[in-house]
């Protein structure tokens, strides 16, 4: 493992992360979703425990970075997880899967009380290897608008109800942007007329709108699908500068 002895620059800070689990709550995982065709979201990562645990989901969003929320390793020592890409099925065993450890992470201002800029870029231990079962996903524009409406995809292993257990393969669900209750920091997105949202598990993972990731799950109001409240996502837009920046720091550092 490469340690990194500090932030590259004063935006670039490097956490050190606390071995304890519990405490925080993680953001769920799909309830009311459907099936993923198998490896039709190529960009999905699971980070797991070493025994295989998954406990988040991850985006990959170039060969050596995959973007998740910043509260899913608050309270885990990095040298524990494992991120795995190419997944469908979590249980089987899948010739497409890949497995990295974590380098480094970079952390922007996360605020666990606020719960604002609950993003984090984890640096692999090595670049993936691209192929149909594992791309990068696309960002969108600095600051790009995301009218209510817009119609978008959840995807995660996350459970299927509050105190339903994980799924054995991916789930994903059609999601519509909304703005009540939300906040400018966030993403918000509802299904009306029915019980069904991200769940725990499903932190971390992306919202694609328009093929392009705007979203990573952040959290939950008063349990999943619960018909009241908006889905949160950290809003990826508000991070593209930060991110392309962290990637151009990081590039080059230690060979591909
Ligand atoms: C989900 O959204 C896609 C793209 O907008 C659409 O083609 C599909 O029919 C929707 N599926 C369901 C079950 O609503």
């Amino acid at each position: 493992m490469t340690r990194s002895c500090g932030p590259s620059s004063p935006a670039l800070a490097l956490v050190l992360l606390a071995v304890l689990l519990g405490g925080v709550a993680r953001a769920a995982e799909i309830v009311g979703g459907r099936e993923a065709q198998p490896h039709s979201r190529p960009y999905m990562a699971s980070l797991q425990l070493l025994p295989g645990r998954h406990f988040c989901g991850g985006t990959l969003i170039h060969p050596r970075f995959v973007l998740t929320a910043a509260h899913c390793l608050s309270n885990l020592n990095p040298l524990r997880v494992r991120v795995v890409l190419g997944a469908h099925s979590l249980q089987t065993s899948e010739p497409t899967k890949q497995r990295f450890r974590i380098s480094r992470l970079f952390e922007n201002s996360y605020d666990p009380k606020e719960k604002l800029n609950d993003v984090l870029l984890l640096q692999l231990d090595r670049p993936a290897t691209l192929n149909a079962q594992v791309a990068v996903a696309q960002l969108p524009q600095q600051n790009q608008l995301l009218p209510h409406g817009t119609q978008c995809l959840a995807m995660g292993w996350g459970r299927l109800g509050t105190f339903e257990p994980l799924p054995q393969v991916l789930q994903e669900l059609n999601v519509t942007v909304v703005t009540f209750l939300c906040r400018p920091q966030n993403v918000c997105t509802f299904v009306p007329r029915r019980s069904a949202g991200i769940c725990f598990g499903d932190s971390g993972g992306p919202l694609i709108c328009d093929g392009v990731i705007q979203g990573v799950d952040s959290f939950v109001i008063r349990g999943c699908a619960t018909r009241q409240y908006p889905d949160f996502f950290a809003r990826v837009s508000l991070y593209v500068d930060w991110i392309r920046s962290v990637l151009s720091n990081a590039g080059g550092e230690d060979g591909p």
